[in-house]
């Protein structure tokens, strides 16, 4: 353990995030008519919960994420985190994306250094983040390798402490294990459930693939297209380390899975 000063953490209290009344729009598709990507999502997130987001592709998932990330501010509705309008990108969110998107120009640590870019830290306290977050991943054996020396699951583990490096209080991430293999998955899976009781921060986190969902959420959100929109809101009142073949593990997955049988 860092024998420094603890850093702050962005913003553990509050009232976390909230989403109000959020449809978007995009026009200039090729129709005359815009597309209705979002429709009406309401959902109120609590500090440090972990929020599942499943939904057939083309539901918004990705676009919602935008939005809570600040890279897209034409919506209607209202976006608030811990009661103060989300305006533009901030140290307070981070994102973790399916393709990892590191630097293949820079070693590991440079990598999560670049988190901290626009981070009021001093040199030194940048280096002993950057040592914690890298240790807090599990790959402090390889902080001078580059990316194409390490495994896609290493990759990923790179991009989720470059996502948590600010000590940001959301966390967003986009299919983070979609492409790497069901035993890699597994794997990060645990990790990052390890990383958030750690953490203490909030998580929405964007999956096709329902068992993660189950296994991760607080609560699943079931998405549905045409236009995307909540569809139901389920509560995983499981306790922690989720057991996949416990019963009741099992019948959540299935109620579920069988949302996506009726939508087509
Ligand atoms: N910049 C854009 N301009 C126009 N249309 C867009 C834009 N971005 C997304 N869309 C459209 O919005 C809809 C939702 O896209 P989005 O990427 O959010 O879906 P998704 O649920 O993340 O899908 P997937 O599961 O495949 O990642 C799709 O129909 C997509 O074509
Ligand atoms: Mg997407």
């Amino acid at each position: 353990m860092s024998a420094s000063q603890p850093l702050p953490l962005s913003t553990p209290q509050g009232n976390g995030l909230r989403l109000e009344h959020i449809s978007k729009h995009f026009s200039g598709t090729g129709n005359d008519t815009p597309l209705h990507v979002l429709d009406n999502i309401q959902l109120d997130i609590a500090p440090g919960e972990f929020i599942t987001i499943v939904g057939a592709s083309g539901c918004g998932k990705s676009t919602l994420l935008r939005l809570i990330l600040g890279l897209d501010e034409e919506f209607d509705g209202r976006l608030l985190l811990d009661d103060r309008p989300i305006k533009g990108t901030g140290l307070e969110r981070g994102i973790v994306f399916q393709d990892h998107r590191l630097f293949p120009w820079l070693t590991v640590e440079q990598n999560v250094a670049v988190g901290l870019k626009n981070a009021p830290l001093t040199p030194a306290q940048k280096r002993e983040t950057v040592r914690e977050h890298i240790h807090l991943v599990g790959l402090q054996d390889f902080t001078e390798s580059y990316p194409h020396q390490i495994s896609g699951g290493m990759a990923q583990r790179v991009a989720i402490a470059r996502g948590l490096v600010n000590r940001p209080s959301v966390l967003l991430l986009d299919e983070p294990f979609g492409a790497l293999d069901a035993l890699t998955r597994t794997r990060l899976q645990r990790e990052l459930q390890n990383i958030w009781q750690q953490e203490k921060i909030t998580m929405v986190h964007v999956t096709h693939d329902v068992d993660e969902a189950v296994y991760l959420g607080d609560r699943v959100v079931v998405m549905q297209p045409h236009p995307g929109r909540i569809r139901r809101i389920l509560d995983i009142d499981l306790p922690r380390p989720r057991n996949r073949s416990d019963a009741r593990f099992i019948a959540l997955r299935d109620d579920v899975l069988s949302d996506f049988a009726e939508v087509s």
